[in-house]
């Protein structure tokens, strides 16, 4: 392969594309990575430099890595069969199939799905049918507030954003959408105002019933929560939290919409994560590896109960349900269900969690954590009071990674890994073996 002109590209990138929340300064200085091709877990930058990326993209996108043919020919298959059938009453058949098929894997009577381009999108739309589900069954005409979590990462577009705590995005667009607020997440390394991790559960599920008695019930609309919150890497809630939230939603009529954006579609070694705890959302919002990263796609999903209040559902959009997106997504489905991805995630997301283990006892590392094929390390800088580096620690050791050659998340106060389903064991080796020599190398200059 010739490789590009890189400094052409390089300039060109710094003059003429806007780089979404890198700092400019930054930019100019480290330089943009740029990519120019890539194939199983690797992937090269314009420079030559191969890394083994276990980020699935960065976003945690792309979890069937890269080159996947199959879903490639998918989507050239359907744009050139028939790219796009419109909107309103229009509805291309691969769309409906689709939907049918989310309506078989999705949990509960979740079974009526309206799409569009991203997570964000499809947590408006999430939204946008929780208030028109109560403005339509009439018992609660004037509910519109949504309550959603500290350091909660929802999106980008305003509905979303709202929603949203984490990354610092909001305040700066702010004011933003009225009727939003948020109330503490149940962490449980570091803990809500430092409590012990059993009084985590109950004390966040009786702080939303506050919050709705707050608000006041008839205009809570509804409660959004990612099921595993990335915020500061991979916060897996206490077994017993989401049944509590649920009793909390079903005794004064909120909807409980499930942020599922980046568990859905088998991160956390289950179709959908809320699948660990049983639990159902009213609402299901998702985006991501719904297509292996191959096409943006966002969805949002509705139980019978607010698909049968929805006589109307009010919202349109010029791409709702692109076939070329539902072509990929039916695919990656497919791939997923007859390779049995699910098992090999959950598996072999098993063995890469326990492998990190022994990264516990390096000095600067408070807790190592996963769930199916999404891992973290927390970093400390003591071990005992969990208090995270303010400094730029966390972010030299994703580097340090990246120069050796290993794709991690810097993530808040952790590094994450997210890999594509198709990790083999000698790259979750390989990749804590990295991980160990870079925490230890940054580590020295600073214990
Ligand atoms: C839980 C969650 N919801 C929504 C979004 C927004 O998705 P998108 O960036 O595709 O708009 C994200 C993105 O990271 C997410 O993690």
């Amino acid at each position: 392969m010739t490789l590009p002109n890189i400094d052409t590209l390089t300039q060109n990138a710094l003059d003429h594309y806007l780089f979404p929340l890198a700092r400019k300064d930054e930019m100019r200085s480290d330089g943009a990575t740029i990519f120019v091709s890539a194939e199983g877990l690797e992937i090269t930058d314009a420079a030559g430099k191969t890394y083994l990326d276990m980020m699935s993209t960065q976003t945690r996108a792309s979890s069937l890595g890269y080159g996947q043919d199959r879903i490639a020919k998918a989507i050239y298959d359907q744009l050139v069969g028939l790219h796009y059938g419109g909107t309103f009453a229009n509805v291309v058949d691969v769309t409906v199939n689709l939907a049918a098929k989310i309506a078989e894997l999705a949990p509960g009577t979740l079974t009526a799905s309206v799409f569009a381009g991203s997570g964000s999108e499809a947590n408006e739309m999430s939204f946008k049918a929780a208030k028109q589900y109560h403005l339509l069954n009439g018992v609660k005409p004037r509910a519109h507030k949504i309550i959603a979590r500290w350091n909660a990462y929802h999106g980008a577009t305003m509905g979303a954003l709202a929603a949203t705590d984490y990354l610092g995005t909001r305040h700066i667009t702010e004011p933003g959408v009225p009727g939003y607020s948020h109330i503490p997440a149940p962490n449980l390394y570091r803990t809500p105002f430092g409590m012990d991790a059993s009084e985590v559960s109950e004390f966040c599920a009786d702080y939303l019933e506050q919050q709705i008695l707050h608000e006041g019930p008839e205009y809570v609309a509804a409660f959004v929560a990612e099921p595993v919150m990335q915020a500061d890497g991979v916060q897996i809630p206490p077994e017993d939290y989401f049944a509590r939230v649920r009793a909390i939603c079903d005794t004064y009529d909120v909807l409980f919409i499930a942020d599922e954006v980046i568990t859905g579609f088998g991160r956390t070694g289950k179709w959908f994560a809320m699948e660990h705890w049983g639990i159902d959302g009213d609402i299901m919002s998702m985006g991501k590896a719904i297509t292996a990263g191959y096409f943006p796609l966002g969805v949002s999903t509705v139980s019978t109960k607010v698909h049968d209040a929805l006589s109307q559902y009010v919202h349109v959009q010029t791409y709702n349900g692109h076939p070329g997106g539902c072509a990929a997504a039916l695919e990656t489905i497919a791939m997923l269900e007859e390779g049995d991805l699910l098992t090999s995630a959950a598996e072999n997301g098993a063995y890469f969690l326990e492998r990190m283990q022994r990264l516990r006892e390096l000095p600067i590392v408070g807790d190592v954590r996963g769930l199916g094929m999404w891992t973290c390390v927390d970093f400390t800088t003591d071990k005992k009071t969990k208090a995270p580096f303010k400094d730029d620690t966390v972010k030299a050791i994703a580097n340090r990674m990246a120069e050796l050659g290993v794709l991690g998340g810097e993530e808040g106060t952790a590094i994450e890994f997210a890999p594509a389903y198709t990790a083999t064991r000698e790259q979750f080796d390989h990749c804590v073996d990295i991980t160990e020599q870079a925490i230890l190398e940054i580590a020295k200059g600073i214990t």
